[in-house]
């Protein structure tokens, strides 16, 4: 009897904005302590995990040139690590990554860790796995930070390394724009700025966690836009001067503000509703301060699948 070949998986997964973003102290392993309100935004990569005799990754669209398709992919990393957690061999997988990428690559948008979130949920259904949804979250939680949050969409509290999540309510929905830089930020090489210039002097650093929580619940982008703060913002800008023009350019735009996302070297700007969005947008693109400009509405869910191809 001929053996069924499962049909390739799709799964979509959003990008990350962070609304607020504390970093605390460095600790033992290197990483730092972490109080962040993630959300997740309809700019969305893909990927289609495949059964294959030839294993590998393939990366098209956005930044593709510039993603790694060997052992260091995230994504493929995600491969080997299910593999071995399942008792397959991770040294020969026999599975094929398609990758389309929205997200910026090394943009603080959680590029990477969205496609190593997709590739787990992916590989889940192609291989018919028993796993459930905290089973992925631990593997999750192994590969990267950022990549918990990916997974489970939405908004949500993020403190540890930022792999540590409570979900937040938030039922409403907020309107961005995204400017893309012409080069990604090494997250690394932010934090370690950060370090310099706290090391240095004395950085501004966000608030409280707990008004950004009730304004959230508000749905009021004009209360949220008064407390939104990035504390790796400033590494940011002293590594990639050039954002301070950025981030002024979208609020004479029009935004209601503009902040770095995550680690840069990406702009996010909060705009009232989606018509805003689209002139704020439009107007950005034409002030040459960017390479791309982006809408995107959060919060949307996180990694699922979006399509089972039943042709051989
Ligand atoms: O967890 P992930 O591999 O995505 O983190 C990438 C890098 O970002 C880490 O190697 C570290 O330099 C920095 N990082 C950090 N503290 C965190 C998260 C990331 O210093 N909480």
């Amino acid at each position: 009897m001929l053996a069924v070949v499962p049909p390739p998986v799709t799964v979509r997964v959003p990008a990350k904005v962070n609304l607020h973003l504390a970093v605390g102290d460095v600790r033992k392993d290197g990483y730092h302590e972490l109080a962040t309100v993630f959300q997740s935004l309809s700019l969305t990569d893909e990927v289609t995990v495949a059964i294959a005799d030839d294993p590998g990754v393939e990366v098209t669209g956005e930044g593709a040139e510039s993603v790694p398709t060997g052992a260091s992919n995230l994504a493929w990393r995600a491969v080997r690590t299910l593999a071995a957690h399942v008792g397959r061999d991770p040294d020969d997988p026999k599975v094929r990554l398609v990758i389309r990428k929205s997200i910026p690559v090394a943009g603080g948008m959680a590029g990477g860790s969205a496609d190593a979130a997709a590739t787990l949920v992916g590989l889940a259904s192609l291989w018919r796995l028993d796993i459930g949804r905290d089973g992925l979250a631990n593997l999750a939680a192994k590969l990267g930070s950022d990549v918990p949050f990916v997974l489970h969409g939405g908004t949500a509290l993020g403190t540890g390394r930022g792999e540590q999540l409570i979900p937040v309510l938030a039922r409403h929905t907020f309107h961005w724009v995204l400017a893309f830089d012409r080069r990604g930020l090494s997250t690394p090489d932010v934090f370690d700025e950060l370090d310099r210039l706290r090391a240095e002097g004395d950085p501004p650093r966000v608030g409280a966690v707990e008004p950004v929580l009730e304004a959230l619940s508000s749905g009021d982008p004009r209360q949220l836009a008064l407390l939104l703060g990035n504390d790796l913002q400033a590494a940011a800008v002293s590594l990639r001067p050039g954002l301070r023009r950025t981030l002024r350019a979208g609020v004479n735009a029009g935004a209601l503000a503009g902040m770095v996302s995550g680690s840069g070297p990406t702009c996010a700007f909060l705009c009232t509703d989606a018509d805003a969005a689209v002139r704020v947008a439009a107007e950005l693109s034409g002030a040459g301060v960017c390479r791309t400009v982006r809408v995107a509405q959060g919060p949307v869910p996180g990694a699922r699948v979006v399509s089972t191809d039943e042709s051989p």
